[in-house]
């Protein structure tokens, strides 16, 4: 499949956002350490959820969708420690069930995770986080001889105080879902701050978790020495800050006017500071946020920071906007080193993107984007390549679009209905 794009558009209209891939992906995972089936609200139709529930069904969990939005897990006929090993390998984002899986069941099989190809993406601060908390560590063949990954056994986990060297999301999350189950009190020092961990907090709360301090940079966990009970009410999953953040970049590239509803504005000021550095202006309501394409846009260069810093998922979108903008912007990507696999396609579309070196590129312009076959390398990449397309004169193709549906439902659909020209197509 790919999608097939006519550029030279400009479009109008309203957006919903869904619920936040990094958020439903940690709540799908915490299911594991309750002994009552879960609901969850507000899950977005995207493959990596797919693919989560497909492993935790693998493990023997019961997942069941009730409504379009709504997801039932049923956790306790778990029978494996053992994550299956063509998915796992294929997802980073199966990490986040190796913690709850220890905790619960004193054990866990996983092979080297996979996912986007941004960077090195190690383990080690999760491997030292369990270490830390009594658990063994064997590197083992998980699956024959020809896979690698890890064992990891835990008869009980206790308490620890732990400071991340890195800032670390998906670490800062796992070692807080551990430690949930663990006996005793575990402090994690230097975690990171994004609003998906203090929404993972209040969900672990509401389910009889003692966790305090979520949202900064110290979180206290009182473990509860044994299973939990799961809450009776529905979690519902906060809007996605990414998806929110992506269409505003759009709107501000190629909107007539975009209102962006469903979303919450304070989880994107470092976008909205620098979209308005760029001559946009972003109109701001309680839930939504519109913005339109400036006669000028400026020349704007970005930092990428852990969280209330400017998003690293949202590099790659702004880059393509730069290309637009009057003058020279820096990008500077700090969290990851190799999430520039865009810009060599970005360039034979046309855009003047000098590589300074593996953290940095400077652009240039603006210059006028023509139409190219390209293959999205990564989610996030994948959509600033949609963006480039519909930017472009002429007629696109923008191929591996499994990336994008990883994380963007129904983008085509949903860009269309903003005027769009695209189609999904053998
Ligand atoms: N790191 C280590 N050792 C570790 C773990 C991380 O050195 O054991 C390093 C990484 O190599 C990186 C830095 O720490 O240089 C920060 O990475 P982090 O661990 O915070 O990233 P992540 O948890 O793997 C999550 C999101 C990413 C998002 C980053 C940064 C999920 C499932 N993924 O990844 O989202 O880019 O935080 O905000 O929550 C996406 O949605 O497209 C995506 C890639």
């Amino acid at each position: 499949m790919k999608f097939l794009i006519r550029g030279g558009k400009k479009l109008l209209g309203e957006i919903a956002v869904k619920g936040a891939k990094n958020a439903v992906l940690k709540a799908m995972a915490a299911s594991l350490l309750f002994s009552r089936p879960i609901t969850l609200e507000n899950v977005p139709a995207i493959e990596d959820v797919s693919r989560l529930a497909e492993l935790l069904e693998k493990l023997g969990a019961k997942t069941e969708r009730k409504k379009e939005r709504m997801l039932r897990i049923d956790p306790t006929p778990i029978k494996s420690g053992r994550l299956d090993t063509e998915i796992a390998k294929r997802l980073r984002a199966s990490m986040v069930l190796v913690g709850p899986l220890l905790a619960r069941r004193g054990e866990a099989i996983f092979p080297y995770p996979g996912g986007c190809v941004i960077g090195k993406r190690p383990i080690d601060i999760f491997l030292d986080g369990w270490k830390a908390m009594g658990a063994k560590i064997n590197e083992a063949n998980v699956s024959g001889a020809t896979v690698g990954g890890f064992a990891i056994k835990a008869k009980k986990l206790h308490g620890t105080d732990f400071t991340f060297r890195v800032v670390s999301v998906t670490g800062t999350e796992t070692l807080m879902m551990t430690a949930v189950l663990a006996e005793g009190k575990t402090v994690l020092r230097n975690a990171a701050l994004e609003p998906e961990i203090p929404a993972l907090a209040e969900f672990l709360n509401a389910s009889g978790a003692k966790i305090s301090g979520a949202g900064t940079s110290t979180i206290e966990i009182m473990g509860t020495g044994g299973k939990l009970l799961a809450a009776r009410r529905p979690f519902t999953v906060i809007p996605d800050r990414i998806e929110a953040g992506s269409f505003l970049i759009l709107g501000a590239a190629l909107g007539k006017k975009i209102k962006v509803t469903d979303c919450n504005p304070a989880h994107m000021s470092a976008l909205l500071a620098k979209l308005e550095d760029a001559g946009v202006r972003c109109e701001v309501g309680r839930n939504w946020i519109a913005v339109g394409r400036p006669k000028k846009i400026l020349a704007t260069s970005v930092q990428t920071r852990e969280y209330p810093g400017f998003p690293t998922d949202l590099q790659a979108p702004f880059a393509a906007l730069m290309t637009q903008a009057e003058g020279e912007s820096v990008i500077f990507e700090t969290i990851f080193e190799n999430r520039f696999g865009y810009v060599e396609d970005l360039k034979r579309m046309g855009a003047d993107i000098f590589v300074a070196d593996t953290h940095r590129i400077i652009i240039r312009g603006p210059r006028q984007l023509r139409a190219r076959e390209i293959e999205s390398p990564d989610l996030r990449a994948g959509l600033a390549f949609l963006m480039a397309a519909i930017l472009a004169q002429g007629e696109s193709t923008v191929s591996n679009i499994y990336q994008i549906d990883r994380g963007y439902e129904k983008i085509d659909e949903r860009l269309r209905k903003l005027g769009a020209e695209i189609e999904r197509v053998e």
